[in-house]
């Protein structure tokens, strides 16, 4: 069993070395263990939110990527996207805002310190506030939901969207999940997710000692600026006025907190015990800058490769998103179904032209050169299932009248990673395309039962 952890960055700024200690260093690690499905990506319609300045938006969306896959994220096992190249997540945020209490977004914290300001202010409490703010926890919630994911890897900020998810998750799964499954759906519409808050990952702290932000602008760079701009900004962090020689209290300056984020215990052992003795602060600052720039060099190097070629992170973009669409398309075909909004042919009401537009999943019989087939086209006309070919045409139609009638029950079974098939009587009769991913063939097994069960529904 793999555990799906999905995590968003909104991309309104650049990231510094606060972000990579705590949330990319510790993501990039997480995502190499076994068990672990990771899918991160960047929450570029969230960004939309809070900045309106185009150029900043597009500056960040490529840093932060850049600074992902310099980093050491692979794309290949991991699923790296952009949030605006997966229309479902919008779609499927209009269902869940038909679902969500509005009560209940009056009452998330980002909305009600804005009206708390406005009000202090003695202003309209909306005043100059977005829709989108307040829908914010709607879009955060069909990031997570429409991909299933079990973990949100979050700050601590953050932990109310994701109870409102499971919220809504849970109001839709009641709502619908008869429907969900009379269109196909297995099990219930949603897994409700729970934030992974990682106690043990420091936040680290800035220049002047509060959590390194850029709201506070005390912050060093990761990469922007390259080693320079690291080092100029270590060379900024306050400390007391001891003279070489006077003992330090290595616990009074970031200094220290931040020399421990990159180094083992042995070493933050001796670093410490070097202040307590008297190390003068310059010396402290080019030792830890040496320390940072040890692990920053080589990933530094990867990153400005990147940035000089944005076409390799667009591809890598592209890619991530086709193998997230692979999955959000199916789902929400079928939620589009469970809420009655799937297509006139497949509902209860047949008429004739229903039938004649075709546009509804179908079998359809062939010969070739090795015999007698039939393949089951869903409704956009893409083979779901190929058969095998029998020599005899009475066996062919035996076998597709199988697959019309207990198909969507539970005779798709997984062959191997890939691939699945229709099993009766223990042989395989028809089979599914090759995938690449085991995601993908999930997914399509979920989108084949929903085509069989429309079957069903419009024949008799
Ligand atoms: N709101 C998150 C933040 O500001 C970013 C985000 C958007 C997110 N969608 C998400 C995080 C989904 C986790 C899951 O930090």
């Amino acid at each position: 069993m793999h555990t799906r952890f999905l995590t968003g960055i909104t991309t309104t700024g650049t990231p510094h070395l606060g972000n990579y200690v705590g949330a990319i260093r510790p993501a990039i690690a997480a995502s190499r263990n076994a068990g672990v499905d990771a899918f991160y990506f960047l929450a570029d319609y969230h960004a939309l939110i809070k900045c309106d300045d185009p150029a900043r938006i597009a500056r960040s969306r490529l840093e932060i990527a850049a600074t992902w896959l310099a980093c050491g994220l692979d794309p290949a096992r991991v699923t790296l996207y952009r949030q605006s190249d997966i229309p479902e997540i919008p779609e499927l945020t209009w269902i869940l805002t038909c679902v969500i209490a509005k009560g209940l977004l009056n009452r998330a914290h980002a909305y009600k310190a804005a009206v708390d300001q406005n009000t202090a202010k003695g202003e309209d409490p909306d005043a100059a506030i977005t829709a989108g703010l307040y829908m914010y926890p709607v879009l955060m919630a069909a990031d997570i939901l429409i991909f299933n994911a079990n973990k949100v890897p979050v700050g601590r900020d953050q932990v109310q969207h994701i109870e409102m998810a499971r919220d809504v998750g849970q109001r839709f799964n009641h709502i619908y999940g008869k429907a969900w499954r009379a269109a196909g759906g297995s099990g219930e519409p949603f897994t409700l997710p729970d934030a992974a808050i990682e106690e043990s990952v420091a936040t680290l702290p800035g220049l002047d000692g509060r959590k390194m932000s850029k709201s506070y602008d005390n912050t060093i760079p990761l990469f922007e600026g390259g080693a320079k701009a690291t080092r100029e900004a270590i060379m900024k962090i306050v400390t007391d006025s001891r003279e070489p020689g006077e003992p330090k209290d290595p616990d009074s300056s970031s200094l220290f907190a931040i020399y421990r984020a990159f180094a083992g215990e042995a070493d933050s052992g001796a670093f410490r015990k070097a202040l307590e003795d008297g190390m003068a602060w310059g010396d402290a600052k080019q030792q830890l800058f040496a320390r940072i720039d040890t692990e920053l060099a080589p990933l530094r190097e990867r990153y400005d490769a990147l940035m000089a070629h944005p076409d390799e992170i667009e591809d890598a973009l592209r890619e991530g998103a086709r193998k997230a669409r692979a999955i959000a398309g199916p789902r929400l075909e079928v939620m589009r179904r469970a809420v009655g909004l799937g297509p006139l042919a497949a509902s209860h009401v047949k008429t004739k032209s229903a039938k004649k537009a075709g546009k509804r999943a179908r079998i359809v019989s062939f010969r070739d050169a090795d015999g007698f087939r039939f393949r089951l086209v869903g409704a956009d006309g893409e083979e779901l299932l190929l058969s095998r070919a029998f020599a005899d045409p009475r066996m062919a139609a035996q076998a597709s009248q199988a697959l019309a009638a207990e198909g969507a029950d539970k005779s798709l079974v997984p062959l191997d990673a890939t691939r699945f098939a229709f099993m009766h009587d223990g042989a395989a009769l028809a089979t599914s395309a090759d995938f690449t991913e085991l995601n993908e063939r999930d997914a399509a097994i979920e989108l084949t039962r929903a085509a069989l069960t429309s079957l069903r529904s419009t024949e008799d």
